[in-house]
């Protein structure tokens, strides 16, 4: 499932973190981080993640996905991988198609990458290209979204960033692992649970939303992994 998180950061946020990622930032090439990825064809430019700038940037982010329940009902976060921050400048930069890691190290813990999420920095006007491109079974999906907006995808589908053609392109990208790891129960109760939401919206709360808000839970105690 791909989701679009809409306004997941506010503007004031979305200022404040465009304020710590100017020129004087401490980025260093996207590749040296990337390990074997340096390999592939990843050219852009990344914050040090040990930084002071990136202490100060991270809260940001997450800080909006504790208010948004839409995150939270899609991914049932058990881990959230420390935000980064990256920059695709013209002309050219890009990241080409590929598939994100399994297993990541944040310290001495270690995460699985169930799902992965990008959220946009720039305004969409102000730079050409620069789309991330999402492979599922229908095919290339495209996305540039605006700024403040967050796309959620399964970490195992292949994807990439296209060239930046004029501008700058900045995102905060980082990794979830889910309480439940297999995407078609995360959908399952994502649907249930979005359904639920409707019908207290429209009934109020009564028997049957009280009956299957027990099998949601009674689902999730089933399926997920503490
Ligand atoms: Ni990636």
């Amino acid at each position: 499932m791909l989701l679009r998180l809409t306004s997941l950061l506010t503007p004031d946020e979305i200022d404040r973190a465009r304020a710590l990622l100017g020129d004087d930032a401490p980025w260093i090439d996207g590749a040296a981080t990337a390990g074997e990825q340096a390999q592939q064809d990843k050219h852009n430019q990344q914050i040090a993640s040990d930084s002071e700038h990136s202490r100060r940037l991270r809260p940001l982010v997450l800080g909006a996905l504790q208010r948004e329940p839409m995150f939270l009902s899609a991914t049932l976060p058990r881990r959230i991988f420390p935000p980064r921050f990256n920059r695709y400048r013209a002309p050219g930069e890009h990241y080409g198609a590929h598939i994100d890691n399994a297993i990541l190290r944040d310290g001495s813990q270690w995460l699985r990458a169930d799902l992965s999420c990008t959220v946009f920095l720039s305004d969409q006007a102000s730079y050409d290209g620069g789309e991330l491109v999402v492979h599922d079974r229908l095919g290339a999906q495209r996305f540039k979204l605006d700024a403040g907006d967050a796309l959620l995808y399964p970490a195992g589908l292949l994807h990439a960033v296209t060239p930046v053609t004029r501008g700058t392109r900045l995102a905060a990208f980082f990794w979830i692992e889910s309480l439940v790891a297999p995407e078609a129960q995360r959908r399952i109760l994502f649907d249930l649970d979005m359904a639920l939401v409707a019908l207290r919206a429209r009934h109020g709360e009564n028997d049957e939303t009280r009956a299957l808000t027990g099998v949601y839970h009674n689902l999730l105690r089933q399926w997920s992994t503490t």
